[in-house]
């Protein structure tokens, strides 16, 4: 990529940088905005008028005041306005949005960025906007694609519609859907062997009207994304690259691009290093508890932005997080539990005060590099996936829903970085994996193969620097 000259002579390209407007897609973008215009881009990036609220709440107001090069446009998402502003938005709701509400903003804003000095050159959308497509080719513009998951996760949903076809996948009405026919082998793709009913992508084994429609609507996009110019992925060689092969015969040119976290810390320039997208308040008070424990000695537990679990499963994490004995760090969202009941229990409280620390919201990436962590409890969202490697920290995964049941099985039946628990968590079984995790054979093996993965995903990373300048 040749940096563009700075020159009056020649102008920047100006990339219209559009992420879907949840937490796991916004950082993403966010980190590919920042490299591109540490490569000379002109960028827009565009937020939702509702998430840059939120943005301005929880960075301060001076946070997204941009620069010339580098500027914030929001649209609305043409919801109600929600009953708790700091909650994550109801995914369905904002899906069925985008192709109803947001197209006529996108529109509006290319008519008047192309009006300014600086037309836009290139549009870069999540791939779960596929009304964009559209749009860039009413304006003759080029689009890239950010698929902000796993490839393996790409693979299934484009496979489904076929594995079904051919009877290859019960149906979800199906009354064998029971019990142990989560476990069945699904032959989705041959470099995907060993993947269960169980790993597939929740939306095409849960029977429910969310699900269906989750399911219809991935497929569609995916489907979308063939339309676009090249399809960009966060990931690296090492990790996915016998899958990244079978997509080359469906899809425009595929390009792993990750680690971002990684990437980003090495080449972004300083006027917009410091650019957040965390949509809460992040604790200092985390990484300074973590000062004060030795090497690899803490579990950190995190489900990300969007799982949301019922009050008898919180309980049983922290019966088993107290069973272990192990320091921990829990970050528990405000809406992390329905209904808001998050009270944890006085008698937890008390036992675990000394070796227990409890945040609503950190700065995750440096929680993962500090070396006090020794292993993740997570929900296996594909951002924490990679930042978790990224660190050589071994995982335990929880996956709650979408793709994060196949980042699961890629963690530990791939690359062997994770052990997976059960989705209706037991006390017993908390306590059990993490003491294997943090102070046993099994999960010393998982953290050499995470250290490995480590290294291997920071040469990715230096190739990479020097492949673009
Ligand atoms: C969801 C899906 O789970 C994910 O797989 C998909 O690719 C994007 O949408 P989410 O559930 O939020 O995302 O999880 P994840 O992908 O892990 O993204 C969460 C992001 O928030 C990460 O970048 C993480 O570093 C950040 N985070 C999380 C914080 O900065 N602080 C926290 O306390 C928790």
């Amino acid at each position: 990529m040749e940096k563009a000259s700075m020159g009056s002579s020649q102008k920047k390209p100006h990339a219209l940088c559009l992420p879907a407007p949840t937490q796991g897609h916004i950082n993403p973008m966010l980190k590919v905005a920042k490299i591109l215009h540490s490569k000379g881009f002109h960028i827009t990036f565009v937020n939702t008028e509702f998430n840059h609220q939120r943005l301005l709440k929880s960075q301060g107001s001076d946070a997204l005041h941009g620069l010339p090069t580098f500027c914030f446009e929001t649209i609305l998402d043409g919801l109600p306005p929600p009953q708790n502003p700091d909650a994550t938005q109801d995914v369905e709701s904002l899906c069925k949005s985008f192709d109803k509400n947001f197209m006529g903003p996108f529109q509006s804003l290319l008519t008047k960025l192309n009006a300014s000095s600086s037309p836009v050159t290139c549009i870069v959308a999540d791939a779960v906007m596929g009304f964009t497509h559209d749009v860039a080719s009413e304006f003759d513009i080029p689009e890239i694609v950010l698929w902000t998951s796993g490839v393996g996760c790409l693979i299934c949903i484009h496979e489904y519609p076929s594995l079904l076809e051919r009877g290859l996948m019960p149906r979800k009405d199906s009354s064998t859907l029971v019990n142990g026919y989560l476990d069945t082998l699904i032959d989705c793709a041959p470099t995907m062997s060993g993947l269960r009913l169980k790993d597939m992508p929740s939306y095409f084994r849960n029977a429910s009207s969310f699900d269906d429609y989750m399911g219809e609507f991935l497929c569609l996009q995916v489907e979308r994304a063939k339309r676009a110019s090249a399809i960009i992925i966060n990931t690296f060689h090492e990790l996915d690259h016998d899958l990244l092969e079978m997509l080359c015969s469906t899809f425009p040119p595929c390009y792993e691009i990750g680690p971002l976290n990684l990437l980003e810390k090495t080449i972004v320039d300083d006027s917009v290093a410091s650019l957040s997208s965390s949509l809460w308040k992040e604790e200092d008070k985390c990484l300074e508890w973590l000062e004060s424990k030795p090497l690899s000695s803490v579990i950190y537990v995190n489900f990300g932005s969007l799982t949301v679990m019922t009050h008898e499963h919180l309980v049983e994490f922290c019966w088993g997080l107290a069973k272990s004995n192990c320091s921990f760090l829990w970050i528990i969202r405000p809406d992390l539990v329905k209904g808001n009941s998050s009270v944890l229990p006085a008698e937890f409280l008390e036992q675990t005060n000394s070796r227990g620390m409890l945040a609503s919201w950190c700065q995750q990436e440096q929680v993962l590099n500090h070396p006090a962590i020794g292993g993740f409890l997570t929900h296996s969202g594909w951002n924490s996936t990679i930042e978790s490697i990224s660190g050589g920290v071994p995982m335990i995964c929880w996956p709650y829903l979408g793709d994060q049941q196949t980042n699961c099985w890629s963690c530990y039946n791939k690359w062997e970085v994770a052990m997976e628990i059960d989705s209706d968590v037991k006390r017993e079984e908390v306590a059990k994996l993490v003491i294997e995790l943090m102070n046993e054979e099994r999960g010393n093996e998982l953290r050499k193969n995470a250290i490995d993965l480590k290294n291997k995903a920071q040469k990715a990373c230096a190739y990479k620097i020097i492949w673009i300048k």
